[in-house]
């Protein structure tokens, strides 16, 4: 294999000149709730040219999920391999709430430096403690300006500039994860550019200007709506703000990718591009249906071309980005509790898929959620096979929740004002299902893609349901989900129950 040769040859050219050996990299691209806005996932409005050309590069994966669709749980899944649930982030880390990982975590920056592996961060970062997630460069928020280190493209091709040029003097190999802010909502902050941040410094009066950023209009009729957002002139106009924004987005790939190449790291360097969570519209972003769990992702290995361009239908998730990373340095990772609890990583590693379509390791995908916002408890968990999807809702007596940037969006108050007035919605749902959901949902995803038949109460789907539920209970043990016995029973896992963890019924259902 050829990494292993690299690392011996590494040593031994080392310890002899004093030259810089590019052996093997990781960078790591992450756009803010985007989806498949691209060509290269069959959307032919949004013009993504750099994406595109990447793809040409890369395996493309058609089945690829979020483990949590939310922000800092989801990077928080990116960098530790574990779900949310596991590691601690139970919602968005910034603010006062600040969510924390725990601090046991092993994330991969951590286990990275301790192999001696640069690392470094540009962007959005969004999980904590800084001592679960150190890198040796972090141009990062709150340090500094998000949007300056998010969105301004010609801003974050010099920080990477910089970061490649150091890295010209240093033997270790790199690990670069860049976190563009781009194409994610941006009235809730900073409502002077748009809804999408789509006029921050796009060149007009007063906005700025990002040198290297020649932004792409869309004529809002002509956008592609997805089957799962009303079909309103309201929602055509955004999703043709959310177009513009991706153009800064995918022109900063471009950039970012050139500077890879000017160094002369694009022959060694492991290149992964997804997206944290899904997109901030209806029934995407905090939803665990495909419009909110599927995302783009691309593996662009520059040692296994024999697939560059192909698609493959393998189910991967984001918590096989660590193992990913770990093969690819041929490093093993820690054995440790987190807890009390040991743990054991669920994820794998994805080279093998950039040889062959592995088929045997098609294994199920999870997805797990607890909040975004402080106020906003929902906890689901899900198991997803090619053909099937079960969501567990927890609390489903509860109202599903609206986070803040989405609540006060046009497309979200164009559906509030139709349900309210009785008018026709052009959408898909009605609010009343949307906001109160069965306790469990089971859809057949090759016949009903959209997720509209609930098929929890068919009985020649029983076997099917049966295994399904073992699967995720069996998932929620090995990740240690404190959220094992809810809604109905009670975890006791301490005292005389410490090695023998027992959910007991709390009979909260009856009517007492
Ligand atoms: C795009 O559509 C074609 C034709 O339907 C299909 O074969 C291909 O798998 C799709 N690509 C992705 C990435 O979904
Ligand atoms: C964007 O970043 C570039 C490079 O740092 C800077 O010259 C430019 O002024 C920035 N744009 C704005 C509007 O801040
Ligand atoms: C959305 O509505 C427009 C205008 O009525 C129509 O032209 C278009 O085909 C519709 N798109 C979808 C995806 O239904
Ligand atoms: C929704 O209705 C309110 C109250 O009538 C109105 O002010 C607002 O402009 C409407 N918003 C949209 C997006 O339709
Ligand atoms: C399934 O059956 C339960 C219990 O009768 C009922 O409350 C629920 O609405 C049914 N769900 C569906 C999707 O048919
Ligand atoms: C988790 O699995 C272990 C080992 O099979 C078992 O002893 C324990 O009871 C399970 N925990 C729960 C809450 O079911």
């Amino acid at each position: 294999m050829r990494f292993e040769e690299c690392h011996c040859v590494i040593l031994f050219v080392l310890s002899v000149y004093t030259v810089t050996v590019h052996c093997r990299n990781v960078l790591v691209l992450i756009a803010d709730d985007a989806g498949f806005e691209t060509k290269v996932y069959n959307n032919t409005v949004c013009k993504t040219p750099n994406i595109n050309n990447l793809a040409e590069k890369s395996v493309i994966f058609k089945n690829a999920f979020t483990s949590v669709s939310s922000c800092s749980p989801s990077r928080s899944v990116i960098l530790s391999g574990l779900p949310q649930h596991q590691n601690g982030m139970y919602g968005l880390h910034q603010g006062y709430h600040h969510f924390m990982s725990f601090d046991e975590v092993r994330s991969l920056p951590k286990i990275l430096k301790k192999h001696d592996i640069r690392t470094g961060i540009i962007g959005k970062k969004h999980v904590g403690p800084e001592s679960v997630y150190p890198f040796d460069y972090d141009k990062t928020e709150p340090k500094h300006d998000i949007l300056q280190v998010g969105r301004n493209i010609t801003n974050i091709k010099l920080l990477v500039r910089t970061f490649l040029q150091q890295q010209q003097y240093d033997t270790r190999p790199f690990f670069l994860y860049i976190g563009f802010h781009d194409p994610h909502r941006c009235e809730h902050t900073h409502p002077e550019y748009g809804s999408f941040c789509e006029k921050f410094d796009n060149g007009e009066p007063g906005m700025g200007t990002i040198p290297d950023w020649k932004p792409i209009q869309y004529n809002p009729d002509e956008v592609d709506v997805p089957y799962f957002i009303q079909n309103t002139s309201t929602s055509r106009l955004e999703i043709s703000k959310q177009y513009t924004t991706i153009s800064r987005l995918d022109q900063g790939i471009g950039l970012v990718l050139n500077e890879l190449k000017t160094y002369g790291y694009d022959k060694d360097t492991l290149i992964l591009y997804s997206s944290d969570n899904g997109i901030p519209f209806i029934n995407g972003r905090t939803n665990l249906y495909d419009s909110g769990m599927a995302e783009p992702f691309l593996v662009s290995s520059p040692y296994h071309t024999a697939r560059h361009g192909q698609v493959s239908d393998v189910l991967v998730s984001h918590v096989d980005i660590v193992p990913t990373v770990l093969h690819w340095f041929g490093i093993s990772y820690p054995k440790y509790t987190i807890n009390g609890i040991p743990v054991q990583p669920t994820g794998k590693s994805l080279l093998p898929v950039l040889k062959s379509e592995v088929y045997e390791e098609n294994q199920p995908v999870f997805a797990s959620h607890n909040l975004h916002e402080v106020t906003m408890y929902y906890p689901m968990r899900v198991v997803r096979t090619k053909q099937y999807k079960l969501i567990h809702n927890l609390n489903y007596r509860m109202p599903f929740t609206i986070d803040q940037d989405f609540f006060i969006s046009d497309s979200f108050q164009d559906l509030l004002n139709r349900t309210r007035s009785g008018t026709k919605t052009y959408w898909f749902k009605a609010l009343k299902d949307y906001y109160y959901r069965e306790p469990w949902e089971l859809y057949n995803i090759n016949v009903d893609p959209h997720e509209t038949k609930n098929l929890i109460n068919d009985s020649s789907l029983n076997s099917v349901i049966k295994y399904l539920k073992q699967e995720l209970v069996t998932w929620q043990n090995i990740t240690g989900d404190p959220w094992i016995c809810s809604p109905s029973g009670i975890l006791e896992d301490k005292g005389r129950y410490k090695t023998n963890p027992q959910c007991f019924s709390a009979d909260y259902y009856l009517d007492l």
